[in-house]
């Protein structure tokens, strides 16, 4: 090869891909551990929306007994989907398993986006429908939020006739913000059958039993409706990556092909199959988070700052200067999420903890403002 002629290899990349703004995930334990010099098991990380409470127990007595057989390709695709079968009323064509819903938001947009349609989703909506969108060269329209949530009527007045995908989340993050189903149930309705919904319950689970999801029953009723859930929250799998989207039979049928085969691996599904029937495990993280969410309003009001009402296992507050705010806290080894990605350079957001970790994340939120 010739030695003058070296080849920009970023310009190789499509100009959609060169213009992906890379995703920043919630600041490591280990990282934060090094650059303080202080020891891991001091940091507490509330960045990630990651359960205090750790896997369900169920989940990792089931992982126990499939160590030892790694050597084999995963084939519990087949027992997971039965549990899903089993427990949302859904037959197993429903289905299609992602590795997290991330894969899953992924795989709707590669097996239904063209490059140059457009898909629509909301300010302050979840970092990755951009990501997707921008890497399949599709076009973002970014609706404006109403009081921090998706407004639901300017997001279907925004569909255009190139519109391919919508995404939205309920409860959202990075906001908390929640939509009544009623209202969402009437928003999809206005949606053109040719566009695909994608409806986001990454949160469901810590809604409480009056604002339980209806969507799947709504399937039938709207073909063009994907509901993606993930294992990563409530039950507290984040690191196996595992999650799920429901659909049409024949819209769970495309994803599928487009699918990498094995794309959720052994331990995930086994770990997921148990976790789902590990009912007493959810229920103490839904009482673990209401009380907390409570603790951390109240911790909020004392300090004089304004949250946003959140419907998820987290919640955003607005301190000013959060940046400062975040380094400040960081030096103290706690992480929480700076979200000016978001659009919202005022804010942190912080996820529920266990009692204790609330307390050591108000008093070192109150050192970080000069609070006392
Ligand atoms: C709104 C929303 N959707 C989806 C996800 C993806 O989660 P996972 O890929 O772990 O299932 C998250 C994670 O933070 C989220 O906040």
């Amino acid at each position: 090869m010739d030695g003058n002629s070296v080849v920009d290899i970023k310009q190789l990349a499509p100009e959609n891909v060169r213009a992906i703004a890379p995703y920043v995930p919630g600041k490591a334990i280990s990282e934060t551990a090094r650059e303080i010099g202080i020891p891991e098991e001091k940091i507490l990380k509330m960045a990630s929306n990651e359960n205090p409470l750790g896997p369900s127990p169920k989940a990792i007595e089931a992982m126990r007994r499939w160590v030892g057989q790694l050597h084999l390709y995963p084939e519990a695709t087949f027992d997971l989907k039965a549990v899903l079968a089993r427990k949302l009323g859904m037959g197993p064509g429903h289905f299609v398993l992602g590795n997290g819903s991330n894969d899953v938001l992924e795989l709707v947009a590669r097996t239904f986006v063209r490059p140059g349609d457009s898909v629509v989703y909301s300010q302050h909506g979840f970092l990755v429908y951009p990501l997707v969108t921008q890497a399949i060269g599709a076009k973002a329209i970014e609706v404006p939020a109403r009081d921090y949530g998706s407004d639901l009527d300017a997001m279907a007045k925004a569909v255009r006739a190139d519109t391919k995908m919508l995404f939205l989340a309920n409860p959202n993050n990075p906001t908390g913000t929640f939509s009544p189903w009623e209202e969402v149930r009437g928003f999809i309705r206005r949606i053109p059958p040719h566009v695909i919904v994608v409806l986001d319950e990454a949160y469901g689970e810590y809604l409480p039993d009056a604002l339980r999801s209806p969507t799947l029953r709504w399937l039938a009723e709207f073909p063009n409706l994907v509901v993606a859930r993930t294992l990563s929250k409530a039950y507290g799998l984040a690191g196996l990556r595992v999650g799920f989207g429901v659909a049409h039979p024949d819209a769970a049928e495309l994803m599928n092909r487009v699918r990498q085969p094995f794309n959720v691996n052994q331990l995930a599904l086994v770990a997921a199959a148990a976790a789902l029937d590990d009912a007493a495990f959810i229920e103490k993280s839904r009482d673990v988070n209401a009380k907390g969410l409570e603790q951390l309003r109240h911790g909020f009001e004392r300090l004089g700052l304004e949250y946003i009402p959140s419907h998820g296992n987290f919640i955003t507050v607005r301190v000013g200067n959060a940046k400062a705010a975040y380094e400040a806290m960081l030096r103290e080894g706690v992480i929480v999420r700076p979200i000016a990605g978001y659009g919202m350079p005022e804010h942190l957001r912080v996820t529920v903890g266990l009692p204790e970790q609330n307390a050591r994340f108000l008093d070192a939120l109150a050192r970080a403002l000069g609070r006392r």
